[in-house]
């Protein structure tokens, strides 16, 4: 993943370019539009200029006024038409940024999401929610900011710099040169602010992901801060991060402070400077009255943009960091994914499944989890895996439908190794109830049908039968229709877990997958799914992780972990006798069959 984050294989300009796809003529539109907004500023200066120099001041003046007086309604009339149609040009282009800008936004954020949605668990465990989330909105919205203002203003200040300064040399190219000459201080100074700026931005992005990280963990974890009664220290802990961000923020405003005194007096200096240049080469003839009025009423034009750059550099840094954020993502590829000749396999497995020699190590961590793990499940077989807690169970199964690739070894479906099927037939074939059990904020029904949502009610039925969590749906009072809150809220962890276990087997997958899904359910209630679960009516490969004899004893195969290796393996009956691991938790578990047993009843 890491590696992502250096090289990509555009630049950030190249990659908004290609993610305007679409609408590059029209955002050409918009440019142009205020292109042109931007020469017709200089229109109301030059009519006045003229008007100044033929009404006003100019040698015919007098005569002028009374003999082409339609000749001054004409400029007065062309100086509104103008500007109407400047407004008419600016609300054009202005729309045509938004919709430009608009449209990246919803591009790139659906990109996102794709991407997200096939990243793999080690990606998850490596990014923070939170900064998954600050990447999908603060960071997508600073893209879409320069797309709509950014180069806006890019355009803006550099055609209306070009537009007066080629007015200014043109009208009279001597006192331009003299007004013009100041401005590539600026410039210097603005690229002195984006080195010292830079870094800020990126240090002030890195904070605001940290802010809604603590946000997103402390909505989430809201449960475990109540039944602590740390309110005050999350509280406490968000007012640190609200605090860091804002300093930082404040800190990375407090640069263009100390260089904006600098930018404002050079932008001062111009009207200074053409005031009294001016004044000298007026006095001297070279500079007619009406040109002095277009200078002056144009230095503006030149001044602006200068003062401008400070704000369009720390945008265009804000974009900087954000977009690395969100291009990270952008090309980032999973690892586990599908190989360029991977096998179709639409229809179901028989279900035979071997562990040929697999050890497995974490990307991130410093120890092998699973050593030479070595086993065949065959089809319909039902094979328990029992450990201490750590043991690597949760690991084991997670290699089935490829959440994790072996370091070593291969697992094998129906004779075909897992990495050479396609993951979305792999993984559609795979009911897997997990540990954790989550569910979505969504009805009953809808949780049980999420794998499969063409299955029909009285399926649904049938399935929370099977799981046993018929029963106490049925008394709720909306019953299937009853929505769960956000992770399951409402239920109980036995009762989570059944609908889980619902979920599992509504997709008739060829391989179930049970990790410790009845941990939380009573003995009874276990026995009663146990029997069910002997009666579904599709072929299926079972895996049962539990650590309470009754739900395993009755498997095809036991394997029993010990530090990520098979210690034992066998039937109930099988490990028993052989009076190792698995028989000392059964006679602690069964304290009648350990006393029949001291005194040799078989
Ligand atoms: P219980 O569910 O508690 O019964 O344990 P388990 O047998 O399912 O253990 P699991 O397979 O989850 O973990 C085996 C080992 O891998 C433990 O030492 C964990 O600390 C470690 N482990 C689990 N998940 C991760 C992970 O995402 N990253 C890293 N680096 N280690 C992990
Ligand atoms: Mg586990």
């Amino acid at each position: 993943m890491k590696s992502n984050t250096k090289q990509f294989p555009k630049n950030k300009i190249a990659w908004l370019w290609e993610n305007m796809e679409g609408k590059r003529a029209l955002y050409f539109v918009g440019i142009l539009g205020t292109v042109l907004y931007n020469i017709l500023q200089l229109t109301i200066p030059y009519f006045s200029g003229k008007i100044v120099d033929l009404f006003l001041t100019g040698e015919n003046a007098a005569t002028n006024l009374q003999v082409h007086r339609d000749l001054l309604y004409r400029l007065l009339f062309a100086m509104v038409g103008f500007t109407f149609l400047r407004v008419i040009v600016v609300y054009g282009s202005c729309m045509i940024y938004e919709t430009v800008s608009q449209s990246v936004l919803y591009r790139v954020r659906n990109y996102l999401y794709d991407k997200l949605q096939r990243q793999d668990m080690t990606f998850y465990s490596t990014y923070r929610t939170g900064d998954l989330m600050t990447r999908q909105t603060g960071d997508l919205d600073a893209v879409r900011h320069m797309v709509a203002w950014v180069v806006r203003m890019v355009v803006e200040s550099f055609s209306l710099f070009a537009a007066a300064a080629v007015f200014f040399l043109y009208t009279n190219w001597k006192l331009a040169l003299c007004v013009l000459v100041i401005s590539p201080f600026v410039f210097w100074i603005i690229y002195l602010f984006r080195n010292r700026v830079a870094p800020m931005h990126a240090a002030l992005r890195e904070k605001l992901a940290q802010m809604n990280t603590c946000a997103q963990e402390n909505i989430s974890g809201n449960r475990v801060v109540k039944a602590f009664a740390r309110e005050d220290y999350e509280i406490e802990k968000f007012d640190r991060a609200n605090t860091d961000y804002a300093e930082t923020n404040k800190a990375t405003g407090m640069v263009w402070l100390k260089f904006f005194p600098i930018v404002e007096s050079i932008a001062n200096l111009m009207p200074v400077v053409l005031l009294a240049v001016g004044g000298v080469f007026m006095i001297r003839g070279q500079l007619t009255m009406g040109d002095y009025v277009a200078f002056s009423g144009l230095i503006w034009a030149i001044a602006n943009p200068m003062r401008q750059m400070g704000n369009i550099m720390n945008e265009f840094q804000r974009f900087s960091a954000a977009s690395k954020k969100v291009m990270e993502l952008y090309y980032s590829e999973p690892k586990i994914r599908d190989e360029e000749n991977a096998v179709s396999h639409p229809e179901r497995f028989e279900g035979k499944i071997e562990f040929d020699n697999v050890s497995f190590q974490y990307e991130d961590g410093d120890l092998p989890v699973l050593h030479n793990i070595s086993f065949t499940a065959h089809p319909n077989e039902t094979v328990a895996i029992m450990g201490e807690t750590g043991c690597g169970k949760t690991s084991l199964i997670n290699l089935i439908p490829r959440f994790y690739e072996p370091t070593e070894g291969q697992i094998r479906i129906d004779g075909i190794p897992v990495e050479q099927l396609k993951l979305y037939d792999l993984r559609k074939q795979i009911g897997l109830a997990t540990q954790d059990v989550l569910l979505y904020s969504d009805t009953i029904e809808g949780n049980i049908a999420y794998g499969d949502d063409s299955i029909k009610m009285n399926e649904v039925v049938k399935f929370a039968r099977y799981s046993a969590a018929a029963d106490f749906i049925s008394k709720m009072p909306e019953g299937y229709d009853t929505l769960v809150g956000e992770r399951g809220v409402g239920l109980s962890g036995g009762q989570k877990q059944r609908i889980s276990l619902a979920r599992a087997l509504a997709i008739r997958p060829s391989v179930l997958i049970l990790d410790d899904t009845t941990s939380a359910v009573d003995m009874e209630t276990e026995s009663y799914i146990q029997r069910q679960l002997e009666n579904i009516n599709h072929a299926c490969t079972t895996f049962i992780i539990a650590y309470r004899i009754s739900s395993i004893k009755d498997a095809d195969k036991i394997l029993v972990l010990d530090q990520g290796r098979i210690i034992e393996q066998g039937t109930h009956e099988e490990l028993v006798a052989k009076n190792g691991y698995y028989a000392t938790v059964y006679y602690h578990q069964y304290p009648m069959a350990a006393k029949m047993r001291e005194q040799g009843v078989k």
